[in-house]
């Protein structure tokens, strides 16, 4: 048996299992004739000088039936397992040539700007060619860019409802409040709306998400916050509550990767404001081999990494910052 894998190995074509494969797959020589655009002499010629290579008879004709031998079919199966591979193969190179270089065109809201370069890492270690370009804005500055649409892919966690989109959620974004660690409602097992409404608040300027996310609340609540003062940026804000100008609600990804020292978080009534990360691109826009790998990663290795470091920081299930 090993002679006859040497022999096929050495004397057999390709082209000549291929050949074999398709008779075996159709069942005739006039169909894989058809179904491979060659003659039927042709085809009948190329298993014979296989069936030489191999010192034994492929197959048999009974009437106009043709019937394979135990060597033939188990040749034509192994050609048949052999070209699945190859042609798996050959999507993978493909895959592999569209990923070799290009670029990826992210733009994303502030907030998500503390973990979306920390998804970035792993995704660029593996394919060093492709080159990213990475735009931050608030959540009105990506939508006016979303509708020019330069970009592969806009990250936003309130994706706007008169553009034609496609969206994808792939994380949760709890927007939770903030105090310094000395405040008197730090700690309290419970703190009321109405208690949240009477301290002084630091708010997002207009135009931002999480801005546009504590009003819908407030309006659901039917509640009016004590806004001292607004502020342009999510660190300025925490920097601001640290040092006792008022509380705030921002997204809890601003702590983990932001850091949270000299912060906790208020156990208030219906909070956190839980809303969802979304990756969202044009519909009339189909997405790059690069683009449509990265996806893939985000939905993956990219939400795990994330969940990982929430869990890791505790976050979450403790509701206490540090
Ligand atoms: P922002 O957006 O950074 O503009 O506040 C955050 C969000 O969309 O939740």
């Amino acid at each position: 048996m090993q002679n006859l894998v040497r022999n096929l190995s050495r004397a057999a074509t390709l082209r000549q299992l291929e050949i074999l494969a398709t008779v075996y797959r159709l069942g005739s020589i006039k169909a894989a004739s058809e179904a491979l655009h060659l003659t039927q002499p042709t085809v009948s010629i190329q298993l014979k000088k296989l069936g030489e290579a191999v010192g034994m008879p492929l197959y048999q004709m009974m009437g106009r039936k043709l019937v394979f031998s135990d060597f033939g079919r188990e040749i034509a199966q192994s050609a048949t397992r052999v070209f699945s591979e190859l042609s798996g193969l050959e999507m993978r190179l493909a895959d592999l040539r569209g990923l070799r270089s290009g670029a990826l065109k992210l733009s994303v809201v502030t907030t998500s700007k503390y973990f979306i370069p920390h998804m970035l890492g792993p995704f660029c270690e593996r394919y060093p060619g492709i080159d990213i370009q990475l735009n931050v804005g608030n959540r009105q500055q990506i939508i006016d860019r979303l509708e020019r649409g330069d970009e592969d892919f806009y990250v936003f966690s309130h994706p706007p409802e008169d553009i034609d989109t496609v969206s994808t959620e792939f994380l949760v974004n709890p927007l939770v409040v903030i105090a310094p660690e000395s405040h008197p409602l730090a700690g309290k097992r419970r703190v009321s709306l109405a208690q949240l409404a009477k301290e002084p608040f630091l708010m997002r300027e207009p135009g931002s998400g999480t801005r546009f996310a504590i009003e819908q609340f407030l309006k659901k609540q039917n509640l009016k916050l004590n806004v001292r003062m607004t502020i342009e940026s999510n660190e300025a804000i925490k920097h601001a509550v640290m040092s006792g100008l008022g509380i705030s609600i921002l997204s809890a990804h601003t702590l983990t990767f932001g850091g949270n020292a000299g912060l906790v978080e208020l156990r208030v009534d219906k909070l956190p404001i839980t809303t969802s990360w979304h990756m969202v691109w044009p519909k009339s826009k189909s997405l790059s081999p690069i683009a449509d790998r990265f996806l893939q990663y985000v939905h993956d290795e990219g939400r795990r990494l994330i969940e990982g470091e929430f869990k890791r920081t505790g976050l979450i299930a403790t509701k206490r910052l540090r």
